[in-house]
């Protein structure tokens, strides 16, 4: 059976149906978990490779055996993040999707959720409805993901991005936001796994849509 046509509509009401989440995005969902998976776990043998800090990342968690291998799958990885993103973010503003599920957020609104939830008194009733922690915390990846992307480019072609080198500090500061944002990309994962498993209905939501 063909999927109904995206709706372009932004006050457009959710689809009917029990459809949580549509085909295209839990597709970009997967597809975003395992670019991540590679980016983050073949960052960290790169970075082994000459350590700004007074630590490395244990050998045996990382991707691609050695400095070339890690770098090739790091190259891979980008392009998956890059244009799967992209298309995401495409698809979310084009649809009006983004305001309709991220927006609005308020220090309040957060307050009040994270108050409630670590009552243990936030509904999860309707999955199709992110509560504003949920809205907060998306939002950021989204950032985060961009903040990455754009530190990489600058990491990758400094000579090229002149401009984009200059306005993160230079090629050490922007190794430094490079690395920051892997960590706060990390923890974001951290706690969005916690909250996966303390709620298991919305990983089959993720999978079968609904
Ligand atoms: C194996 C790893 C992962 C699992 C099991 C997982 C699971 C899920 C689930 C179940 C939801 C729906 C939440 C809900 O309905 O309340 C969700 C949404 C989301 N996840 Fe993940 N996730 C994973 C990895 C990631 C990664 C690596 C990122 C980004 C770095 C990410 C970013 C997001 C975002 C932005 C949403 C909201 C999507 C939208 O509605 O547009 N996830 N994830």
């Amino acid at each position: 059976m063909l999927a109904p046509p995206v709706s372009l509509d932004p006050t457009a009401p959710l689809p009917p149906s029990g459809k949580i989440h549509p085909g295209w995005l839990r597709i970009m969902h997967w597809v975003n978990a395992l670019a991540v998976l590679i980016m983050v776990t073949s960052g960290w043998r790169v970075y082994n490779a000459s350590p700004i800090f007074d630590f490395a990342f244990p050998n045996n968690l990382t991707l691609g055996g050695w400095l070339g291998g890690a770098l090739q799958w790091h190259f891979a990885g980008m392009w998956l993040l890059f244009a799967n993103g992209l298309l995401y973010l495409a698809l979310n503003i084009a649809t009006g999707r983004l305001w309709r599920k991220f927006l609005p957020v308020s220090p309040r609104g957060v307050a009040s959720d994270l108050g409630a939830a670590l009552r243990g008194k936030l509904s999860h009733a309707d999955l199709r409805h992110y509560n504003q922690v949920q809205r907060v915390a998306y939002l950021f990846v989204m950032a985060d993901i961009v903040v990455l992307v754009l530190s990489g480019l600058v990491l990758w072609k400094s000579v090229q991005f002149d401009l984009l080198r200059e306005l993160l500090g230079g090629y050490e500061f922007a190794r430094r936001i490079h690395f920051v944002a892997m960590a706060l990309l990390v923890a974001f994962v951290a706690v969005h796994l916690v909250m996966v498993a303390l709620v298991p209905r919305s990983l089959i939501a993720m999978i079968r849509g609904k």
